[in-house]
Order: C-alpha cells, then structure tokens, then sequence
C-alpha cells in the first residue's frame, strides 16, 4: 500500500490554477492529500514554487481534462472529494455559455439545476447544493464587490458509506495568510459577511483588475537581457486584454529570430498582435531594415511603447516603428502602407490565432501587407510565420483561411505533425541553433506560410 493510502482525505482539485483555492485548503486540514491539475504547465509550475508546497501532500500536473486520461496521474476511483471554481469574467464566445477569458483559457456558465443532473447524469448525487453570496470588501480600494459562488457537495451514487461527506462540509475556513494584512473567512453564511482582502488574492479570486498593476520579466535571448514589463500575474486571469501579458510563443519566436538573424535581415518586418512585450520586433530590429510592430489594443500598444523605449536604443530604436493595426480595419492598413508600401518581406504573429473569427482578417491583412516577392530562393521569397500553442487554435480553420487568401503553407515545426516532414527553412533554424527546444512546451507550433 503506497503512502497516499495513509492520508485521510483524498481531493482532486481541477484547474488549481495558482493554488489560491488549495494552499489555505491544506493548512487548515493537513491530513488532506491534493491531486491538483491545471491545463496550464505555468499555473502548476507556480503551485510548486510556492512557499508552502510539500511534495509529500500536494501531487500537481499539467492535464487538459478535455483530452488527457485522468487515470494516468490518478488511481481510478481512489479519489473522495473533487473541487473546482468557477470563474466569471466574459470575453470571447465559443459556443452558447462557454466563453474563452483574458487568459485563453475557458469560463463555462451554468446554473445549479445544469450542475446537478450534470453529475446525476455521471452517476453522482447530490447531497448539497446552494448559492452563497458575499459581499467582499477592499478597503485600501475602497471596492465593494457582491459575489456569488454555487457551493455543492456530491457523493458517488453506488457508495454505501457516505459518511465521507460529512468531511466535505461546504463551510470553509481560510486561515490568514502569513505576512499579510488580510484576513479572509469563507465561512458559508447565509447572510452577506464582509471581508477584507489583501489585494493579490482579491484579485485571483475575486476578480479586480488595475492597469496600474505591472511587473517586470526578464528574458534572456542569446545574451541580449530584455526588462518587460507585463500585467502582474494575479490579475492575468481577469483582463480581458491578452495583450498585456507575454505569451511563450512569443518567447519560442524570439528565441528562433535572436539565434538565426538571416531570417530578417536587411528585411522590412512587421509583426501583427504583437502584444505588450513586443520582443520578436525588439530582437528582428537589430538586423532587419524596419519593423513595424502593431497590435490592435490601446493598452497593449501603450505598455508596448514603454517596453520599446526601456529596451533599445538607436539606432535600432529608430528601425522600429509602434502602430495600431486592427486586423482588416482599412484605415489602419492604410497608415502601415503609408510607412512601407513596398510591402513587408516577413510577417510574425505568435499566439494570434486562438479566436476563430479573427483568422480570416487576420490572413486577409497579412496578404495586403506582404510583399508579392516570391524570391528565386525559398529562403528569399516573403513569408508569413505563424507561432502558436497548438491545442488553443482550430489549425483547418488557419489552413483554410491561409489558403483563401493565397497563402501556402510550405512547412511546420516541429516536423510531422500533419504531412510536411521535411527539413527546410524552419527546421534549419533549429539546427546547432543552440536553442533549448525542450524548455518551451511541446504544444506549440511554428507555420511558415509563403504567397501561392
Ligand atoms: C495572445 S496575445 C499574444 C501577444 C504576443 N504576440 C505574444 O505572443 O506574447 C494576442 C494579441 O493579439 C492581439 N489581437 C487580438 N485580436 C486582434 C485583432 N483583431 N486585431 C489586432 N490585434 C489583435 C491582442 O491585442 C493581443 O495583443
């Protein structure tokens, strides 16, 4: 019998995200163990850093419940309690309720009568389930913000003991966190409680957002240090903006561009949705002719500029132009032409095909602004390169746009994901590249596109 079997609880904590929910779950009852699973490898690799993270108790891992086998990491039925949040802030629509947030990751709306057959239907029943509403204060913000949670407890419908339920009682308590001010009590009450919070776990939780909230990440690429500055990462998940955080496709592409310099240089750039970080525009300026960096979202292009200004100098600053571009938007595409109406040799987009409805502009503004060069060498000719997380974007539908505007995709990294395995122009830029391909997650995906 391993050691799990010695703890007396057993929870899974879907979408753990930071822990927020789980590290003030495992100090108030320490006999717990807490599978704790999060699609994003980022949010479980915060849980691990945490100060209070103990191997011995807590067992997180990446998983994307919607296509990875729960058993690989869990003992099927060993399992007493599951938690999970749900979280409310609407972004962009997928189908009826389902919403894809700030972040790119998914918000599903439901009500308490959706739930419950949900988990009847699965062979669950319910022994409890209500709404709790709180009033939740900040008093350094002077907010007050009315919340409400649907808080249930399910039991397995063929266990003939459940007197395990009784250990997953809808009262919580969060004990203060340590070396802060707040003090936090999610007691369930069926009258509204007031409650001060500190600002971090107000904001994880209860979803205040400031655009004055920045931090600043370092990234290293091929011994050139860039200082970005981003939204801090507590109020990541509630911005709507995905401008103004810094996504790893960015970080992949810019990798790529500051290792094989040839790919831009002499070259006019431009890079679409670049975000607030802007770092494959920061990088392709020291060797190309221009680059011009656009996004379509005020706030992203104003951190950008700040970022831009704080991390070159001239005269590679002066190649590097900010514009807003909306994809399709005439006015804007017509300001970029007025820059360089020769058009651009290359065009980068990392992580700017997640929202289906914005493909189509976005390969329709691609094929205005790309230079109709098609170059004698393949190397030489104009290139549209697309960088993405693959599971977060529906690639027929990029193919297909792709192909209704001209483009043609003449090669994929990494190689033999679907057809292409050749080694051309994208994997010599992997070869003795020196780049670390393993510390990028293996869910993402280069596409380099070329005028048909
Ligand atoms: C997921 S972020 C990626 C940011 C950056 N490229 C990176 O990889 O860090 C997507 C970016 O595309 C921009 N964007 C989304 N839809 C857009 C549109 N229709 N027109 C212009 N920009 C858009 C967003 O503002 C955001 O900056």
């Amino acid at each position: 019998m391993g050691p799990l079997f010695l703890w007396k609880r057993i929870i899974l904590e879907v979408g753990c995200g930071a822990g927020n929910t789980m590290f003030p779950l495992v100090a108030t009852y320490p006999d717990v163990f807490v599978h704790a699973c999060d699609f994003s490898p980022r949010a479980v690799d915060l849980v691990k850093m945490h100060k209070d993270f103990k191997e011995t108790q807590i067992s997180p891992f990446v998983c994307d419940l919607t296509v990875d086998d729960l058993n690989l990491q869990i003992p099927p039925s060993s399992v007493d309690i599951v938690t999970m949040e749900r979280l409310t802030c609407k972004d962009q629509m997928i189908s009826e309720n389902f919403y894809v947030r700030g972040d790119g990751t998914r918000a599903f709306y439901f009500s308490n009568e959706f739930l419950a057959s949900l988990f009847k239907d699965n062979g669950f029943n319910v022994k409890e389930i209500g709404l709790c509403c709180k009033q939740v204060e900040n008093r350094s913000r002077e907010l007050v913000m009315n919340r409400r949670w649907i808080q249930a407890v399910f039991c397995p419908s063929d266990a003939e003991d459940l007197s395990s339920s009784n250990h997953a009682s809808t009262e919580v308590d969060l004990p203060s966190q340590e070396n802060t001010e707040s003090s936090i009590s999610l007691k369930a009450s069926k009258e509204p409680v007031e409650v001060d919070m500190s600002e971090g776990v107000a904001a994880d939780m209860f979803g205040i957002s400031s655009s004055v909230e920045n931090e600043i990440i370092q990234v290293s690429l091929n011994e050139e240090n860039l200082s970005i500055r981003v939204l801090s990462r507590e109020y990541q998940h509630t911005c709507k903006s995905t401008g103004l955080m810094l996504w790893e496709s960015a970080q992949l592409m810019a990798s790529v561009l500051a290792r094989n310099p040839n790919i831009v240089s002499g070259k006019k750039v431009l890079e679409l949705g670049c975000g607030c970080g802007g770092i494959c525009s920061m990088v392709a300026a020291r060797s190309a002719d221009l680059v011009v960096a656009t996004d379509g979202d005020k706030k992203t292009l104003d951190l950008l500029m700040q970022n831009v200004a704080s991390n070159i100098a001239p005269p590679f600053l002066d190649k590097l132009i900010v514009k807003s571009l909306e994809w399709g938007d005439r006015g804007h595409i017509e300001a970029i032409k007025e820059v360089n109406d020769k058009g651009f040799n290359i065009i980068i987009g990392t992580d700017v095909t997640y929202i289906p409805e914005a493909i189509l502009p976005l390969f329709a503004t691609a094929r205005e602004l790309i230079s109709p060069n098609r170059g004698d060498e393949e190397d030489q000719a104009s290139a549209l390169i697309l960088c993405h997380v693959f599971r977060r974007v529906d690639e027929p539908s990029i193919l297909s746009a792709a192909s209704r505007y001209g483009f043609r995709l003449v090669e994929r990294w990494p190689a033999g994901i679907s057809g292409n395995s050749s080694q051309g122009v994208v994997g010599s830029w992997f070869a003795d590249s020196g780049i670390d391909k393993h510390s990028f997650s293996r869910a993402l995906s280069i596409m380099y596109f070329q005028i048909e």
